[in-house]
């Protein structure tokens, strides 16, 4: 009996984001996972460990570990994570260059024989490599999605809840614009227990707050001093993968390829948008106060200078 093969989703880059991402998507049981990376032994060896781990913690998928994009062909999602982290003192945007040649030639591979995919993309600058991602690939804006502002926004939820003291399963946040300093963290949209957060918390308890998730990514490397975070991030991707697989249409902080809503049009910027089995299916757009107007404005006039100064 010829069977049905499983969903795959291929995970380039088995470094801390890609390979916790493999762990947790097979820990949902969802699909196949490859594990792609350019070091020899790297994706075969962290596959086989977890491959061993699923007898313990009880998932059945396979997973692969290769560094032949042949292997990936026919994935439902590509996720993208291959590239150099930030080291202490490094801002993201140092990143570009390096990471622009990184994420064309894995997508430009990796596409080629998935030209179906849905691509997620990780890697640092983030709203600069969706400008890569989508020009290597060819691929609509629909299956072109960046994961910023999902992270961004559970740090935000993580540190709203840490202060009130309340779980974080009921706290809701939104963060848009660019992943980056001038990211839009929005106090009105961000809710505990259905209340936005402005009844709950004075505006300089907020404002500290705000500021702690700005800082979010780079507080983390201060920690770490040899990385960057990843059990946040990969969480993060694994929620956009599973709306996207179970069509769940999830309304999430993406990046996104705006075409026109909130009055920009060419540019990746995180927006709310519902994810399915299409990809991005719809952008939400809400409304905004002139002042927080004014700061999404700027995350995204940030973002264009970034692209400006990718390489051609
Ligand atoms: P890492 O250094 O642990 O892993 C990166 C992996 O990419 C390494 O295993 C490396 O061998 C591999 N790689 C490099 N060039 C490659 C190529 N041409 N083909 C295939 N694999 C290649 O880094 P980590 O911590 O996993 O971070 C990965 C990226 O994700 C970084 O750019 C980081 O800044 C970014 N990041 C983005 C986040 C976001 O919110 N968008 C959150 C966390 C990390
Ligand atoms: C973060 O926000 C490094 O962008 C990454 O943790």
């Amino acid at each position: 009996m010829s069977r049905v093969p499983r969903r795959k989703v291929t995970v380039i880059g088995a470094g801390n984001v890609g390979a916790t991402t493999a762990q947790l998507i097979a820990q949902t049981g969802l699909a196949d996972v490859v594990l792609v990376d350019i070091v020899e032994g790297l994706p075969q060896g962290k596959a086989l460990d977890l491959a061993e781990a699923a007898p313990v913690i009880g998932y059945d998928v396979k997973i692969t570990g290769t560094n032949d994009y042949a292997d990936t062909a026919g994935s439902k999602i590509i996720v993208v994570t291959s590239g150099i982290a930030r080291k202490p003192g490094m801002s993201r945007d140092d990143l570009i260059s390096v990471n622009a040649g990184v994420v064309g030639s894995v997508v430009r591979a990796a596409a080629a024989v998935s030209p179906d995919a849905i691509l997620i993309v990780v890697t640092n600058p983030l709203d600069a490599m969706c400008h890569v991602a989508l020009r290597a690939s060819g691929f609509p804006r629909e299956r072109v999605i960046g994961m910023a502002g999902v992270l961004d926004s559970a740090r935000f939820r993580s540190f709203i809840a840490e202060e009130l003291e309340v779980s974080v399963r009921d706290v809701r946040a939104f963060v848009l614009g660019g992943h980056g300093d001038t990211m839009v963290p929005l106090p009105r949209y961000s809710t505990v227990g259905g209340v936005p957060i402005t009844e709950l918390m004075t505006p300089e308890r907020i404002e500290e707050i705000v500021t702690r998730t700005r800082n979010g990514g780079a507080e983390v490397v201060a920690l770490l001093k040899s990385g960057s975070a990843f059990y946040a991030p990969a969480a993060s991707v694994v929620e956009m993968v599973e709306s996207i697989l179970l069509d769940r249409r999830r309304v999430l902080p993406c990046a996104a390829y705006l075409d026109g809503e909130y009055g920009i049009s060419g540019l990746f910027v995180g927006v709310p948008v519902v994810l399915g089995q299409g990809g991005l299916e719809r952008v939400v757009e809400i409304d905004l106060t002139d002042d927080e107007r004014a700061a999404f404005d700027r995350s995204a006039e940030a973002v264009r200078e970034l692209v400006t100064i990718l390489p051609a």
